[in-house]
């Protein structure tokens, strides 16, 4: 499967509850910023002292920029290659630019979707095996498909989001390894889900309770799991082999977003797996 050879996150300094953009926000549930920080905090350590911290790397914050904590949301890098995206609704346009001159700044060949297509990066693409799943339609256009074959030369999945509430393909999808994917049925269209069960691996429909706690937000290497705690589907997994550690981001599911959310993955597959450095770790 596709790994992740390293992470990128920036924390919730000036993270804000202020404007509602998807049906998880409601501006008059109280909201902390510290309790934030510290649950975000609690994730960077848990990736540090499971993976080291040679594989966390952290943006810093821009005043301004409210939900720059959920980094990826404007680009999906592999292999030492970035495509960025406009998003869909304007309070979050200007976090592409900042996390954009970072990412060249730490060695990514970057490519710019066409003006006027929105694509919301991280949040709507998943690698599995070799293939990026790619979810549209309420964030991001149907369209980027071609831009992502194009720009990284690898297969796509592209699974129409059918919900409101499950807006980004990270809210519903989650390959766990090459032969297990979990998914929330609900987020998808008959079709979607017909395509999904005609997959060649074991399949976990998640409950609608699960799908609620943001169960596929997680993120997954080598068999460990971060993910939210409480979910059901952890039960399920420790049998078969994986090693869950459970963490609190209740706050940051006030904004529709949880632990896949706040953590940008630079993928690496096959042979550049083994063998190639992006060109700023060169040396
Ligand atoms: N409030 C943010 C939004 O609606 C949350 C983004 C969550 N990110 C994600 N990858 N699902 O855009």
């Amino acid at each position: 499967m596709a790994r992740a050879r390293e992470i990128f996150l920036c924390p919730p300094t000036h993270v804000e509850l202020t404007y509602s953009i998807n049906p998880w926000m409601d501006t008059s549930a109280p909201f902390s910023r510290d309790v934030a920080m510290k649950q975000w905090e609690g994730l960077v350590e848990a990736y540090s002292d499971v993976f080291g911290s040679r594989w966390v790397h952290v943006c810093p914050p821009q005043e301004g920029l409210t939900e720059v904590c959920f980094f990826g949301d404007s680009v999906f890098l592999c292999e030492g290659k970035a495509l960025f995206g406009e998003f869909r609704h304007p309070e979050r346009a200007a976090e592409r630019p900042y996390v954009q001159s970072f990412l060249e700044q730490q060695g990514f060949a970057s490519r710019n979707v066409p003006e006027g297509v929105t694509f919301e990066g991280a949040g709507e693409t998943v690698m599995w095996r070799d293939k990026i799943v790619f979810g549209f339609g309420k964030r991001s256009d149907e369209v980027v498909r071609h831009f992502l074959r194009q720009a990284f030369g690898h297969d796509t999945i592209d699974l129409e989001m059918e919900d409101e509430a499950f807006y980004h393909l990270d809210t519903a999808f989650l390959p766990l390894a090459d032969d297990l994917i979990a998914y929330y049925p609900g987020a998808f269209g008959p079709i979607d889900n017909a395509t999904i069960e005609s997959f060649d691996c074991d399949k976990i429909k998640i409950s609608e309770e699960d799908a609620h706690r943001f169960a596929c937000n997680a993120i997954v290497r080598d068999h460990v799991i971060f993910g939210t705690q409480g979910c059901d589907l952890w039960d399920e997994l420790r049998p078969l082999g994986f090693e869950v550690i459970e963490l609190d981001v209740s706050e940051f599911l006030k904004l529709g977003g949880g632990i896949k959310c706040l953590t940008l993955q630079h993928y690496v597959t096959g042979s550049w797996r083994s063998t190639t450095r992006r060109p700023a770790l060169e040396g």
